[in-house]
């Protein structure tokens, strides 16, 4: 049984459909993303879910128990939000325990779960302060512990570390994969953060547009992207795509004289003469021979410490390597780098359907 079933959800705001059928079918403790750029309709979905929105069509079903129409407080789930507010006046102990609170849960019931989730957030030598006497990272672990004292069947976040500074988030990001393991809770996370997705996620699901453009494991997401838009959605730098075009001998690079020699047995699957893209991302790269050659030339090196930062062109076309620290790439200079075959993602140039 799934725990979460989203089926063919869909939502208008007036003309607009916002949702075009969203499906997706959890098994209980995943941890899926959302992700996608700000407009495509995730934090609309997570609302649905939470029911603080009507689809316009669908269903959704929690433990095999529909939600239509089913109040908000009575779903079983807990949100978080990007923007959390905690009460300025109360203790942290008691904004954590507030929910519980309201709904009458005994005195003893309600301390306990507190201390529960001050534990497993490390928070407790906090309890007694007031909100304003904490830091963002801390806040926001408040807010995270307002939602596990409900101890909820399925937890929602939205963008909830979006506030965060950059070295918190990823700290916080750390935290959420470490409580997750503790407490294998199906979550539902929207992000528009390509490495938050791919850190947390169990499964992503890129959305576009109101539609989920691939739903798979972060693996598969990244190493087999069934689209172009999800190639280049995910990964930094991003994944180079270049123009090329399936003949006899190879790819050939549109505008250069530079054939990429693929063999025969992909060549085969492709078709001949029209527009193809190309997608190389840039640390499939080589600097050692041994793979498909690509010769391109050097305008441009950058070494960060870890990595050298090559950019290039062949012909026209610019592409980015990212390197061992040691490559020599003199600036101006042909360098050959080498490319494995499963290195190599070809698209419809058409469509932006990935072909092989
Ligand atoms: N209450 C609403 N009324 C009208 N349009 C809305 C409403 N909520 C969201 N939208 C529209 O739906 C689209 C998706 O919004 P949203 O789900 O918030 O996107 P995301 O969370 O992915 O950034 C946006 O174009 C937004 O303007
Ligand atoms: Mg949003």
């Amino acid at each position: 049984m799934s725990a979460l079933v989203v089926d063919n959800i869909r939502k208008s705001f007036g003309e607009v459909e916002t949702l075009k059928g969203i499906d997706i079918s959890l098994e209980s403790g995943e941890f899926l993303v959302l992700l996608g750029a700000s407009g495509c309709g995730k934090s609309t979905l997570l609302n649905i879910i939470a029911g603080l929105a009507e689809p316009t069509g669908g269903d959704i079903r929690l433990n095999d128990r529909s939600l239509i129409g089913v109040h908000p407080k009575d779903r079983d789930i807990a949100m978080v939000f990007q923007s959390y507010a905690l009460y300025p006046n109360l203790s942290v102990r008691r904004n954590i325990g507030f929910g519980l609170e309201m709904r009458k849960v005994p005195v003893a019931e309600r301390e306990k779960a507190v201390a529960e989730a001050a534990r497993l957030l490390q928070i407790e030598p906090l309890l007694d302060r007031r909100p304003s006497q904490l830091s963002g990272g801390q806040r926001q672990r408040v807010a995270i512990g307002r939602a596990l004292v409900r101890n909820p069947k399925l937890f929602l976040f939205d963008e909830p570390l979006s506030n965060l500074d950059a070295k918190l988030r990823m700290e916080m990001r750390t935290e959420l994969k470490r409580l997750h393991q503790m407490m294998k809770t199906t979550v539902v996370y929207v992000t528009h953060d390509q490495i938050e997705a791919m850190t947390l996620a169990t499964r992503i699901a890129v959305m576009r547009n109101g539609q989920i453009e691939q739903l798979g494991t972060p693996e598969e997401i990244y190493n087999r992207p069934a689209t172009l838009y999800v190639a280049t959605f995910v990964g930094a730098p991003p994944m180079n795509i270049l123009d090329v075009v399936a003949t006899n001998n190879g790819l050939l690079v549109a505008g250069s004289d530079t054939v990429i020699p693929v063999p025969p047995s992909l060549l085969a699957g492709l078709p001949t003469g029209g527009s193809l893209k190309l997608g190389i991302r840039p640390e499939s790269f080589r600097a050692e021979a041994g793979g498909l050659p690509l010769t391109l030339r050097c305008d441009v090196t950058e070494l960060t410490g870890p990595e050298l930062i090559l950019s290039g062109s062949v012909g026209s076309q610019r592409l980015v390597a990212t390197l061992p620290p040691r490559t020599r790439a003199p600036v101006g200079s042909d360098v050959t780098l080498s490319l494995d075959v499963e290195a190599l993602h070809i698209f419809d140039g058409e469509t932006g359907k990935r072909i092989n």
